[in-house]
């Protein structure tokens, strides 16, 4: 009998995304599974029950999609939704495993495997897995068009017969995959785009999109670590940082905030007097706000006004683009879960390094060191 794989509707009223879509099913039928679908599971990204079912799935109601032998998932289950998993079920999905420790302890006392797609290492052959990168891509798109949509003055140039319209100054901080996506969207939307990064090779990324590198005299090495990712600054340079980023920040109509340093709190690059130097109707969007915000007067999922300035901390900007923030997150599911099918059956294979990196418990217990170390 083949093992059943299942996509549930989310229980958050925020989340909109579905973790599997139509068109993901043919490929995984291939694997040898068969797929269930929760009722409803698709709606409010626009699949319809219908949709699926014409893709070869079967629509199935809420506790039968939970009893599946292999859950596809967006955010983690809630308690009472871990409860009715079956033991030795595996699940993949956004877990929040070095946020929510606790829950992935919840996990392995339910006797399942569970895949965080949030720790799914950066390497090329993870690339098609690489959820956060797809979503973080959707959020650096969205923040622009917040800002330009909220922003009292007009990205482009505009020359009319009245006068000539300047373009909006837009500075974009942290240059990784959401701040490259808000860089290449305001120059897309004709403004004048700066880009500030701590890693040497965000320099060059930055200036094929068109827009200037901020130059800081922070005297700093490269900041990138064997991973790609950035090491978090001596706490001297960070105030320095925080300083010398004040007159650039002042001139700018727009500041899109995207610094993050790896399982830690967001760095703070934006400060109150940097706020208080800004223009009214300046506009700051800080996709960071959900790790403590890189601006000091973000407030998660709220808009703040400080001297005219408008700070908006949106934490899930994803579920603002369901139709195609579902198919991207659903072609990396289907991805991680297709990689690990081997003659119909779901292999743990803890000696694949992205098996090991995503796996956060398995066999009753919480296998993954970080995690472990915050419990
Ligand atoms: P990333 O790791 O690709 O990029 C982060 C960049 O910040 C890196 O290039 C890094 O070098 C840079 N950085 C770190 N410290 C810095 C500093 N002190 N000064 C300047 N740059 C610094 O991360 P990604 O995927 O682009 O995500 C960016 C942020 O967006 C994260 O906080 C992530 O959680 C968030 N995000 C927010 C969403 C939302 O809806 N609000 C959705 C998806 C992601």
């Amino acid at each position: 009998m083949s093992l059943t794989l299942s996509a549930v509707r989310a229980s958050q009223e925020t989340e909109t995304r579905v973790a599997l879509v139509p068109k993901v099913l043919s490929s995984l039928s291939k694997s040898g599974l068969e797929i269930l679908i929760e009722s409803g599971a698709g709606q409010q990204a626009g699949f319809s029950d219908d949709a699926f079912g014409e893709a070869g799935a079967r629509i199935v109601n809420e506790e039968e999609a939970w009893q599946s032998d292999i859950i596809a998932l967006v955010t983690s289950p809630s308690d009472e939704e871990i409860s009715r998993l079956q033991e030795k079920s595996a699940i993949v999905g956004f877990l929040q495993p070095l946020d929510d420790p606790k829950r992935i302890s919840t996990l392995a006392e339910r006797g399942v495997t569970a895949l965080a797609m949030e720790l799914v290492p950066r390497i090329s052959r993870a690339q098609k897995m690489d959820a956060l990168s797809a979503m973080a891509s959707l959020a650096g798109y969205k923040a622009t068009l917040i800002a330009a949509n909220h922003l009292p003055k007009f990205f482009p140039l505009l020359t009319t017969a009245a006068g000539t319209v300047r373009p909006a100054n837009v500075t974009i901080l942290g240059a990784g995959v959401a701040g490259l996506q808000a860089i290449a969207t305001a120059r897309r939307l004709g403004a004048r785009v700066w880009g500030y990064d701590i890693r040497e090779a965000a320099r060059e990324e930055v200036k094929s999109l068109g827009a200037q590198f901020v130059e800081l005299d922070l005297e700093i090495d490269d900041m990138q670590d064997e991973g790609g990712y950035a090491k978090a600054l001596m706490a001297a340079k960070a105030e320095k940082q925080v300083e010398l980023l004040v007159p650039h920040l002042a001139s700018s109509d727009v500041v899109i905030t995207t610094a993050l340093i790896p399982g830690r709190a967001a760095p703070t690059l934006v400060s109150k007097e940097a706020v208080e130097a800004m223009k009214p109707g300046s506009v700051i969007v800080d996709l960071a706000a959900a790790t403590g915000g890189n601006c000091t007067l973000t407030v998660a999922d709220q808009v703040q006004i400080h001297n005219g300035v408008q700070i908006f901390g949106p934490t899930n900007l994803p579920a603002t683009v369901p139709a195609d923030a579902s198919f991207l997150y659903a072609r990396t599911v289907s991805s991680m879960i297709s990689e690990f099918m081997e003659e119909g059956e779901f292999e743990t294979n803890f000696e694949d390094e992205i098996f090991k990196s995503a796996c956060v418990c398995h066999g009753g217990q919480v296998v993954h060191e970080r995690v472990l170390g915050l419990i």
